[in-house]
């Protein structure tokens, strides 16, 4: 046993199911796994409390441990223009904006460093643990990305980019074969940086990256699907994202995303595909048949899309579902954002489905009344936690015996001076008590309201990789 840690535990076992483990002891080996969750007054628990040497770590009352967050879809080099440029439609944005700056750090390895950097530090303070990445073209330049989210010690899956056409003449691979030769390349640089070390160790990974079916060739596309299911190796990609990106992708070649990736054996459980916006019933069961997973990207959506993600139906369809922010067709790096976002877009949708379901009953009379469209807030936390794990196949996510221990400890109220930590008010006796007992209206309330001054330490496979003064 290396690590005891005693205080109130939070996570999501399954979609919809927030638990609140009040006073529980938690054990974590030396190789950073959970190997002991009780209840801490249990006789497991007190046996274990009086025979080991050291005294646990404290989560203090007011304050909580929970999962850390999964980003499923971020593009790194983006992050150098993050919040910028946002009026144009998706194909127009890519060329005069994603394009471009992903050329210039392509070109300039001192300013990839420095933006990857202030990334890696981001994505700590907002309590992201694990993190799937588009790079940019260059191997290069990925393996410095891969190295500067080394150095901070989060989770991260790094996307080599591959395409070989439509894109800016000088931002574009030469054809398939250089393409795969400069992704096979990065793959064994990638690996050999961690290679060393044992496998709990290893944290960051290298991942296949077509980036959407445009700018991608037949050729490339069935030679990553054969490279993929040799190698066992993950893959990403942008699927049925925008109005104006499917209607090229239908000019281009006369046929749908999903049937495109599918032909080339890209639709694999090792696949997780951005967006999915304009993927209709018999689209969402195909992917639960290919077992692939979707990252959720609200607030992207509603800039490029044109319309909102069915998120409710593909849940309710079996797609393993987790939250990307998109950078920077999303603004925001937080996934605490990314969850409040997805509840906001659906409860427009829900709110929509009202609607048209009353329009009806008072066009004809008729009882209508459709599935509810919305999702909560604890459906949301599953998403940006245990959802976006299931989705990479990690095992963590979630509190229980045999999963790396990947926390964030979050503060709601200080300790000492009992006051309410960051943008958390509370302003009468009632909501004092609210708070303090870490009920689950606390949990809604940080939920809502929460920050990154209310995120005070995390942990990745056992080791502390951030801690607030
Ligand atoms: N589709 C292809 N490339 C991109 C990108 O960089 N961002 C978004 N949002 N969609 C894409
Ligand atoms: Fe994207």
């Amino acid at each position: 046993m290396a690590t005891l840690i005693r205080g109130t535990l939070v996570h999501t076992p399954s979609l919809g199911e927030v638990k609140i483990l009040q006073d529980y002891l938690l054990g974590i080996d030396d190789k950073g796994f959970i190997n002991f969750l009780e209840n801490a007054s249990s006789d497991a628990a007190q046996t274990l409390l009086s025979e080991s040497g050291a005294p646990p770590t404290i989560i203090p009352p007011g304050s909580f441990i929970l999962p850390t967050f999964c980003d499923l879809h971020l593009h790194a080099p983006q992050f150098l223009y993050q919040g910028t440029g946002l009026h144009l439609p998706l194909m127009e944005w890519l060329n005069e904006y994603a394009f471009k700056a992903e050329e210039k750090i392509d070109a300039d390895p001192l300013l990839a460093r420095k933006v990857y950097t202030r990334l890696a530090d981001r994505l700590s303070e907002n309590g992201t643990g694990a993190v799937l990445l588009f790079g940019t073209i260059k191997e290069e330049t990925n393996i410095i990305l891969a190295e500067c989210m080394r150095q901070t010690g989060i989770r991260a899956f790094v996307g080599k980019l591959s395409m070989d056409q439509c894109s800016r003449p000088t931002y574009v691979e030469a054809s398939a074969s250089a393409a795969i030769d400069s992704v096979k390349s990065f793959i064994l640089r990638c690996n050999t940086l961690e290679g060393h070390l044992p496998l709990h160790q290893r944290l960051i990974e290298p991942v296949l990256t077509p980036r959407f079916v445009p700018t991608c060739s037949d050729e490339l596309l069935s030679q990553l699907g054969r490279l993929s299911t040799e190698n066992n190796l993950r893959i990403q990609s942008h699927m049925a994202e925008a109005h104006d990106q499917v209607e090229w992708v239908r000019q281009q070649r006369n046929m749908e995303d999903i049937d495109v990736f599918d032909k080339h054996g890209l639709l694999t459980p090792r696949t997780i595909q951005a967006h999915c916006t304009f993927l209709d019933q018999p689209m969402f069961n195909r992917v639960v048949t290919r077992g692939t997973a979707i990252a959720h990207c609200p607030l992207s959506n509603a800039y490029f899309s044109a319309e909102p993600f069915p998120l409710r139906e593909a849940l309710d369809t079996g797609v393993r579902v987790g939250l990307g922010t998109d950078i920077a067709g999303g603004y925001d790096v937080s996934i605490m954002s990314t969850m409040r976002h997805a509840v906001t877009v659906s409860r427009m949708r829900e709110g929509g489905r009202i609607m048209a379901d009353s329009r009806e009953r008072s066009k004809d009379g008729r009882e209508v009344t459709n599935k509810p469209l919305s999702v909560d807030w604890k459906e949301a936390l599953y998403l940006a936690t245990r959802g976006g794990a299931e989705a990479l196949g990690l095992q963590s996510g979630v509190f229980r015996p045999g999963a790396p221990f990947d926390a964030q400890q979050i503060n709601i109220i200080e300790n000492t001076t009992k006051l309410a930590v960051g943008p958390l008010d509370f302003l009468d006796g009632e909501n004092i008590r609210i708070l303090q007992e870490l009920s689950p209206e606390a949990i809604e309330k940080w939920f809502c309201l929460g920050d990154v001054r209310n995120r005070i330490k995390m942990w990745i496979q056992g080791k502390v990789v951030l801690l607030k003064p």
